[in-house]
């Protein structure tokens, strides 16, 4: 049978989600990619339909299998303007149905230009996210930040949570060829609308009197829904404005980087949260007030230090996790677990000392039902600092034991080498005596047991090392 003449095309909008929509059918049904052509919209192929059923390989009904990081990777590489893409997106899904190990295999052709795909939208989101330049613009509802930039790929959706994240208390807009995102501080989302052409990007002074115009009619604050805001104003009306075509480049001036965005957001920090009082159910009480950073929005509740008053030995986690967070205690997880039995092989009795973590409130991405931790930004650990500092100050530890980098940058700043630093007394401008060493998540998450088994000799080591220091002043 020849195989071309069954192909079918099946057109696909620039959307990871309509290709997944597009190949969910197909790969339940077992359809070998070779029968199937899947095209870019804006190649300017036409859809084709099988006369009669395309033959399925693998046999319908059969369970599919989708892996999560095949499915993450892919939402990055579908922004890729490639038209081959699709196809290969489908190739290797269809391909991973009877070989799951294949995403491993570096010299499979199918494999390499995924990665090769990959490697080049990573770039061009790391681009725009150094590279937008943002306008000032004075509106009657305060400052707005707007501006127009041309990505080499589709990563306007990707780099937008990045803006979101950093521009969380501005207003802002970005415009691209493709689509434009606007985040208002006020409803804290991001909603999508239509690009502007190249030809109508604002090019000149008369940028506030256009905006006010025009540009903003498509963020109505009044209409954030999003599939309205899609149909509004679709880019044919502005090609109607002749006004548009006069404009000089105000948008790429150095003026509006985003450093300088950074400068202007206000600083973040719990100072002004923290009372006077630095008793530990005094702090404890006035934690839940904090607004130190945009953290508490999103956690259950701030997780506040455990552990007796006067305690000799105090340790500093990274931030609560999912069992944390709900419980509102800290190290009670995984983590906490891998962490006691530790401090049992290293003869700490875990009741005697104080734990607590670098940042107090939860930081989690929401992937349907799961929350997935998240990092703290630097801002976030420096802005917790103060309620850290205070604690310490309240318990007036003999030692003070970091476990991981969070924790570590918190007391020594950013620039702290674990790795070089780790297994040795060191002084903080917070601590007289401070041990830093790895997080008891580091070793449940490394993949290989050989590095696990090494990472928790060198945590029990400096677990060690902290009993022996206690022990030669009692
Ligand atoms: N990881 C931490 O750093 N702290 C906790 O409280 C739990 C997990
Ligand atoms: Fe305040 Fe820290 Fe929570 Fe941020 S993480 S809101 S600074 S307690």
């Amino acid at each position: 049978m020849n195989s071309s003449a069954l192909r079918q095309t099946i057109l696909i909008e620039p959307t990871f989600e309509a290709w997944r929509e597009a190949v969910r059918p197909l790969l339940s049904a077992g359809i070998s990619p070779e029968f199937i052509d899947l095209a870019d919209t804006e190649s300017g192929a036409t859809e084709s339909l099988f006369a009669t059923e395309p033959p399925a390989s693998t046999g319908s009904g059969s369970q599919v299998h989708v892996p999560r990081s095949y499915i993450e990777r892919a939402t990055v590489v579908a922004c890729h303007r490639d038209a081959a893409r699709w196809n290969l997106l489908y190739r290797l899904l269809f391909r991973l149905q009877s070989d799951r190990n294949l995403l491993k295999l570096d010299i499979d052709d199918d494999v390499a230009e995924f990665r090769r795909l990959e490697h080049q939208v990573k770039r061009d989101l790391h681009k725009m996210h150094a590279f937008v330049r943002f306008r000032k613009i004075e509106t009657d509802a305060g400052e707005h930040f707007v501006a127009w930039y041309e990505p080499a790929h589709r990563v306007l959706e990707l780099a937008a949570s990045f803006f979101a994240e950093r521009f969380a208390v501005m207003q802002w807009t970005i415009m691209t060829p493709d689509a434009s995102v606007h985040w208002d501080p006020s409803e804290k989302q991001l909603a999508f609308a239509s690009g502007v052409a190249r030809e109508h990007a604002p090019k000149t002074d008369d940028f506030e009197d256009l905006w006010r115009t025009y540009y903003s009619s498509i963020f109505n604050p009044a209409r954030t829904n999003m599939n309205a805001m899609r149909s509004e104003m679709p880019v044919r009306y502005w090609k109607n404005l002749p006004e548009l075509h006069t404009l000089p480049k105000l948008l790429t001036e150095a003026e509006g980087r985003v450093e300088t965005m950074i400068s202007r957001q206000p600083k973040l920090t719990a100072a002004s949260f923290v009372p006077g009082d630095h008793s530990l159910p005094v702090l404890q009480e006035a934690i839940h007030a904090c607004q130190g950073c945009e953290l508490y929005r999103c956690a259950t509740q701030p997780v506040f230090g455990r552990g007796p008053a006067r305690a000799r030995l105090m340790f500093i986690g990274e931030q609560p996790g999912d069992e944390e967070d709900r419980a509102g205690e800290p190290f009670i997880g995984p983590a906490g677990r891998l962490l006691d039995t530790l401090l049992s092989e290293a003869d700490i009795d875990r009741s005697s000392t104080y734990v607590t973590n670098a940042v107090k409130h939860f930081k989690f991405t929401e992937r349907g039902k799961r929350r997935i931790h998240e990092n703290p930004r630097t801002s976030e650990i420096f802005a917790c600092r103060p309620w850290l500092v205070a604690e310490i100050e309240a318990v007036q530890p003999e030692i003070v034991v970091c476990l991981g980098a969070t924790a570590s940058k918190s007391l020594f700043g950013s620039n702290f080498g674990l790795m070089r630093e780790r297994g040795k007394v060191l002084a903080s401008p917070y601590a007289e005596r401070v041990i830093a060493t790895l997080h008891p998540s580091a070793i449940l998450r490394a993949t290989d047991p050989e590095r696990a088994d090494q990472m928790r000799s060198m945590l029990l080591s400096d677990l060690n090392l902290a009993s022996a220091s206690l022990s030669l002043r009692s």
